[in-house]
C-alpha cells in the first residue's frame, strides 16, 4: 500500500482529486466507483473544479458508487443518489445514465444486488475506486462481521454506523436501518483502490486497517492483499500510526 499523509482535509482532497483526475485524463472512458460521506465531498468539490476551470472531461466517463440506503426515494435528500448528483454529477459533463447508483428501492432488493454485480461486470470493471472508511472500519457499508461478503448484497446497520450517520438526518426522520452495498470481493477487483479519511474519529480504524490483523472484524484491512492501493489520509487520521512509531 502507498501511504500519503497530508497536513490537512484540503491536501487531502487536493491530492485525491490529483489522482481521479489523472485516471481520467489517461482513460478517458474510465469506470469510476465513487463513494459518499463527508469525507469525499472536498474531493467532488475540487473536481468539478478541475471541470470548471481546466476543462477536465468526463463525457466518456461510467461512474458506479459502492451503496445505498434501502427504502429511500432518488429524490431524498439522505439518499446517497441526491447526494451524489448534488455534490458532483449535476456540476460535471458526466452523462446522468452513465452514473449508477443501486436502487434502494427495488421491489427485489436481492435481485438488484445480482443486477449490480452484473453490471459492474459488463462495464468491463472498475479502473479506480475511491472509498471512504467507517469508524469501525467498514468500507462501502460492509460492516466488521464473521466473514468478508463477496458480492453486492443487502446488510444491516450497525448501530454505531447508524448512530455516526444520524448526524446528516433531520430530527424526527429516521436513519434507515438497511442498505445494498458492493461487497469486499466486489471492491477488490477494482484494478486500483484510493482510500482517504481524515479526522481522529478515524485514527484507529486507520491503524487498524494498515497495522492490524487482517480480518472481518475490520473490513478495510482486506485492501492490504490488494495490489494497487493508495491510502491517504491527513495527520489527525494517522495520529494512532505516529503515536505507535
Ligand atoms: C458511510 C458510507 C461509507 C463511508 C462512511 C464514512 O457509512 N457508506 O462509504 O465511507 O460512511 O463516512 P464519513 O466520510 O461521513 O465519515
Amino acid at each position: 500500500m502507498k501511504v500519503i499523509v497530508t497536513r490537512n482535509y484540503e491536501e487531502m482532497c487536493q491530492k485525491a482529486a490529483r489522482i481521479i483526475a489523472a485516471q481520467v485524463t489517461l482513460k478517458p472512458d474510465s469506470v469510476l466507483g465513487l463513494a459518499t460521506g463527508s469525507t469525499p465531498v472536498g474531493i467532488y468539490q475540487d473536481l468539478v473544479k478541475k471541470y470548471q476551470e481546466d476543462r477536465l472531461d468526463f463525457s466518456e466517463v461510467c461512474t458506479v458508487n459502492l451503496d445505498e440506503y434501502i427504502g429511500l426515494d432518488r429524490e431524498n435528500p439522505q439518499s446517497y443518489r441526491y447526494f451524489m448528483n448534488h455534490n458532483l454529477f449535476d456540476h460535471v459533463n458526466i452523462p446522468k445514465q452513465y452514473t449508477y447508483v443501486p436502487n434502494g428501492l427495488s421491489s427485489d432488493p436481492e435481485d438488484e444486488c445480482e443486477d449490480y454485480e452484473l453490471l459492474i461486470q459488463q462495464l468491463g470493471g472498475v479502473d479506480l475506486q475511491l472509498l471512504g472508511i467507517g469508524g469501525n472500519g467498514h468500507i462501502g457499508f460492509n460492516e466488521p462481521a464473521e466473514s468478508f461478503a463477496e458480492e453486492t448484497h443487502v446488510t444491516n446497520l450497525t448501530a454505531s454506523t447508524i448512530e455516526a450517520n444520524s448526524r446528516f438526518f433531520g430530527e424526527g426522520e429516521e436513519v434507515p436501518k438497511q442498505a445494498i452495498t458492493m461487497g469486499i470481493g466486489t471492491i477488490m477487483q477494482a484494478k486500483k483502490i484510493l482510500l482517504v479519511a481524515n479526522g481522529e474519529s478515524k485514527a484507529q480504524a486507520i491503524y487498524d486497517t494498515l497495522y492490524g490483523p487482517v480480518s472481518p472484524n475490520c473490513p478495510a484491512s482486506i485492501l492490504r492483499f490488494h495490489q494497487d492501493v493508495t491510502v491517504i489520509v491527513d495527520e489527525a487520521a494517522f495520529k494512532k500510526v505516529t503515536e505507535q512509531q
